[in-house]
């Protein structure tokens, strides 16, 4: 019967329900949300570019979210959490490690330049405490104050030499690894149980901020970032950014939550849980990301905001229409510190499958693996720091490890899933413990849709891409 085998306790657990669901919706809110989708959105078709976005939640996020959690478990209560076992024993042979390097590879990379921009928010939001970045309109001002800030420019380096940013890329990388080995319901479940509800309320206040701004200048800027344009809908290219974007923004395809769910016990509801942590991160994406990001970009700056990159948007723009708002410092720091807390919540889901990797395989004690993965990761920010020579380079590097080689991952599990494990199966283990049944169909649709969805969309997109 399903789960039996599950003798097996594992050392680490989730300390409760509500944790585990936090910590879920913490490592899929993130910069994401609030910088990526916006910048996503605009650049394919506006309002259009929802169809595919929530034709892709549906059809490819929720489901593949569900086998993610449904596989973590199965293989948690069998005692694996790291990609390559939670690979083996679903596909009952270990040479299916071998294709479970992508879920170790995909969040380590993500973590040498997603901890680079985690500092910067936590230098920005600092800025606004010591008032260093309230300005003036000049745009110029900004774009100076942020090559100042990650040390830019004079060698052509705009990543991260600035000497006062090595400091807060210091704190952030001690603070994530601080977090990471105090465990996983000591750490990461702790930290993101008061993160995700301040970041609420930081998001909320900024929201309301920029939606009570002077009207026909709000009914503009959501105006820009909405209006549709069903051309985009043609282009195979926008179909791939909007899934792309959906695995991005659940974390979905990386192998984070298969890792995570495999701290679970058979009592856990994988069902509610994995719809719970998928519909906060709507929330936060399309009512606070797309409410606030670029309609506000918009509303100072007009429509030179298209020019800038989703970074360039973040660091460059934003900090431009505090400065001209009412209460600009306030709310700028609430930005970004709340910025902050969102990337840290998901950096940290990026190391736990690493980690997980090194005591699994390796049988590491988790002093040791914290201390191999902490040289391994900050190895590699630093070539990220002084070799990537462009803003568009971190683009260019988003684009093919975090959108092209997730929807590979995706592939993958969803054929493991649909295929191997079987949906029969996967059905039954599932709803081990569940409240709430998963509708037959989805099955049906993992077993076929997604793998066939996946597929069409990648060999569309190489197509025209040559
Ligand atoms: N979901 C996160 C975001 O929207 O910012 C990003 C992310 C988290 C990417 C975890 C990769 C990952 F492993």
């Amino acid at each position: 019967s399903p789960a039996t085998e599950g003798e097996y306790v594992s050392k680490e657990q989730w300390g409760s329900r509500i944790g585990v669901i936090l910590a879920v919706a913490g490592s899929a809110v993130g910069l994401g949300n609030f910088l990526r989708f916006p910048g996503q959105a605009a650049q394919n078709g506006g309002g259009a570019f929802l169809l595919p976005y929530f034709i892709s939640l549906l059809v490819l996020g929720i489901p593949l979210c569900w086998a993610e959690w449904t596989m973590g478990r199965f293989a948690g209560l069998r005692g694996f959490h790291s990609a390559p076992g939670v690979f083996s024993v679903v596909c009952r042979t270990p040479k299916a490690r071998y294709l479970s390097v992508f879920a170790l590879l995909i969040p380590l990379v993500i973590y040498m330049y997603y901890i680079v921009i985690e500092a910067w928010c936590l230098s920005y939001a600092w800025s606004y405490l010591t008032g260093d970045l309230m300005l003036g309109a000049d745009p110029d001002a900004y774009n100076a104050f942020f090559d100042n800030t990650v040390g830019a420019k004079a060698d052509g380096h705009v990543f991260g030499r600035g000497s006062s940013l090595l400091i807060f890329i210091g704190i952030t990388f001690i603070l994530n690894f601080i977090l990471i080995y105090r465990g996983v319901a000591g750490g990461i479940e702790k930290f993101c149980k008061i993160a995700i509800p301040l970041m609420v309320v930081c998001a909320l206040c900024v929201l309301v901020r920029v939606l009570t701004l002077p009207s026909d200048k709000v009914v503009a800027g959501l105006g820009f970032m909405w209006n549709p344009q069903p051309e985009a809908l043609l282009n195979p290219k926008t179909w791939l950014a909007a899934s792309g974007q959906i695995f991005f923004s659940l974390s979905v395809g990386f192998g984070v939550i298969i890792n995570y769910s495999s701290y679970l016990s058979k009592k856990d509801d994988v069902v509610l849980s994995g719809l719970t942590a998928s519909s906060m991160n709507e929330f936060f994406e399309v009512c606070l990301g797309g409410l606030i990001t670029l309609p506000a970009a918009f509303m100072f700056l007009g429509v030179s905001v298209a020019t800038f990159s989703t970074f360039g948007l973040g660091f460059n723009a934003l900090p431009n229409v505090f400065a001209q708002m009412p209460a600009g410092q306030f709310f700028g720091f609430l930005w970004f510190f709340m910025l902050f807390l969102a990337a840290i919540t998901s950096s940290l889901s990026m190391l736990q499958p690493v980690l997980a990797f090194f005591e699994d395989g390796f049988n590491l004690e988790r002093h040791a693996s914290t201390a191999v993965l902490g040289i391994i990761a900050l190895t590699g920010s630093f070539f990220v720091i002084y070799f990537s020579k462009e803003l568009k380079a971190l683009d260019t590097l988003d684009f093919w490890v975090g959108t092209v080689l997730i929807f590979v991952l995706a592939m993958i599990q969803a054929v493991i899933y649909g295929w191997v494990l079987g949906i029969d199966r996967g059905e039954r283990e599932a709803h081990v413990g569940a409240h709430i049944r998963i509708p037959h169909f989805v099955q049906l649709l993992l077993k076929y849709v997604v793998p066939v969805y996946l597929g069409a969309i990648f060999i569309a997109f190489c197509y025209l891409n040559v």
